[in-house]
């Protein structure tokens, strides 16, 4: 990184974003010598290589912790923003489709893909779990959903028919960008969902959708994943609309929703009391479990990874029509039980798994839409989220459970 009679060398551009914004970024097999006035950039055999100055856009302080205790907190407080900044400029204005400058797909662009493949790690990967579920159900396209780390070593069915999708909020995870260059090796197309601009998975995929979520420091992901959800939301109703699976006033409802959802996350943001509650209330707990139907699982999974990495409790996440399966034995007095239950089209039988835990005395704490007159009576604590579309609950459904961790 540039500077005046200072240059810098770091993993990441906010580590050095308050000393200067001008940086050169350096590609596989490449190396420089830095000194206080002078950069040389050569490739493996010591040819010099000419880069072009790479300026960062990004406000500074959007990488300091502006007021807050410490950056997952800000972070979680900045997805209104984020939500804002990632949809800007994506939504036509009379609210008839997505518009992706970077794809600029036609018809005939997307006439050949008969597969969609989904590769990320950890929050990623749950993102790309509810992006199965969107461009499944709105695109009508079968996708497959990968851990990037296992994707190399199974021998991947991926063609030239697949488009594979890489899911990245750092854009530089190293599973990840594997994943990628063995994706493009068997021929698919290839598309990046990153937050990061100029990062090595940026540059690798054959294009991009930036989120446009601002650095993200903390280790746990939050803004990063609430944008990669309306990413991958916009780009299955891009399909979609290409595709012509998506009737119009589904576009627009979606589309409006989408329009709503910054104010509805400030909504939630602004009263935590029932969140405090919980978490005050069973944050010494030794176990906790997630469960959910559809998207609400997709979700499930993210809390529990949450309430892993930040409370070191252990949490488990399962589709609840799953849990009888075995899993229900662990179910026994007392233990704590998040159920979630925003989707409509599942919520009697997730009812239904409410009352088997119920019955095992497990106290449970249900994540409804507001105007849900019903789950009060199934469960021992609510937790409402303003009512959206179902395809936009999952944004709104993982705020309260990226708090609980900051307010024990
Ligand atoms: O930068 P990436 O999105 O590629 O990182 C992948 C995972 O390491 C990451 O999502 C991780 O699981 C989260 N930071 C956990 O909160």
């Amino acid at each position: 990184m540039l500077g005046e009679g200072e240059n810098f060398v770091a993993s990441d551009i906010p580590a050095i974003i308050n000393r200067t914004r001008r940086t050169y970024i350096l590609s596989d097999g490449e190396m420089a010598i830095v000194t206080s006035d002078s950069v040389w950039v050569m490739n493996r055999q010591g040819v010099p290589v000419s880069k072009k100055v790479f300026e960062v856009h990004w406000d500074a302080e959007a990488a300091e912790k502006g007021g807050y205790e410490h950056f997952m907190i800000k972070e979680i407080y900045e997805q209104p923003k984020a939500i804002r900044e990632t949809t800007t400029g994506r939504l036509a204005k009379d609210d008839t489709g997505i518009l992706f400058d970077e794809l600029k797909w036609t018809k005939d662009d997307i006439a050949g893909i008969h597969k969609i493949t989904i590769v990320a790690c950890g929050t990623a990967y749950h993102a790309g779990i509810v992006g199965k579920y969107y461009l499944e159900q709105l695109a009508r396209i079968p996708v497959e959903v990968d851990v990037a780390s296992e994707f190399r070593y199974r021998s991947p069915l991926v063609d030239d028919k697949t488009l594979a999708i890489f899911i990245s909020q750092s854009g530089e995870t190293l599973d990840t960008l594997a994943a990628l260059k063995e994706a493009k090796k068997l021929g698919a197309r290839t598309l990046a969902v990153t937050n990061v601009v100029g990062s090595s998975i940026a540059r690798e995929a054959d294009q991009v959708i930036y989120t446009q979520a601002g650095p993200e420091i903390a280790v746990a992901s939050t803004k990063a994943y609430t944008t990669q959800l309306i990413g991958l939301l916009m780009l299955s109703v891009y399909l979609a609309s290409l595709r012509g699976t998506l009737p119009e006033e589904r576009v627009k409802a979606i589309i409006q929703g989408l329009r709503a959802l910054p104010a509805q996350a400030h909504e939630i943001l602004e009263d935590v009391e029932s969140i405090k509650t919980f978490a005050q209330k069973y944050g010494f707990s030794e176990d906790v479990f997630f469960i959910g139907r559809s998207l609400d699982y997709a979700v499930a999974l993210e809390g529990s990874l949450k309430l892993k990495e930040i409370s070191y409790i252990h949490a488990e996440a399962y589709a609840a029509g799953e849990l009888k399966h075995g899993t229900l034995a662990l179910i026994i007095e007392g233990v704590p039980v998040i159920a979630l239950a925003t989707q409509r089209d599942v919520y009697e039988k997730t009812l239904s798994n409410i009352k088997e835990v119920k019955a095992r005395d497990a106290v449970v704490i249900g994540i409804g839409m507001q105007g849900d007159k019903q789950l009060e009576k199934y469960v021992d604590h609510t937790i409402f989220v303003p009512a959206t579309e179902k395809y936009l609950a999952p944004i709104l459904a993982v705020i309260p459970l990226q708090l609980p961790a900051e307010l024990m």
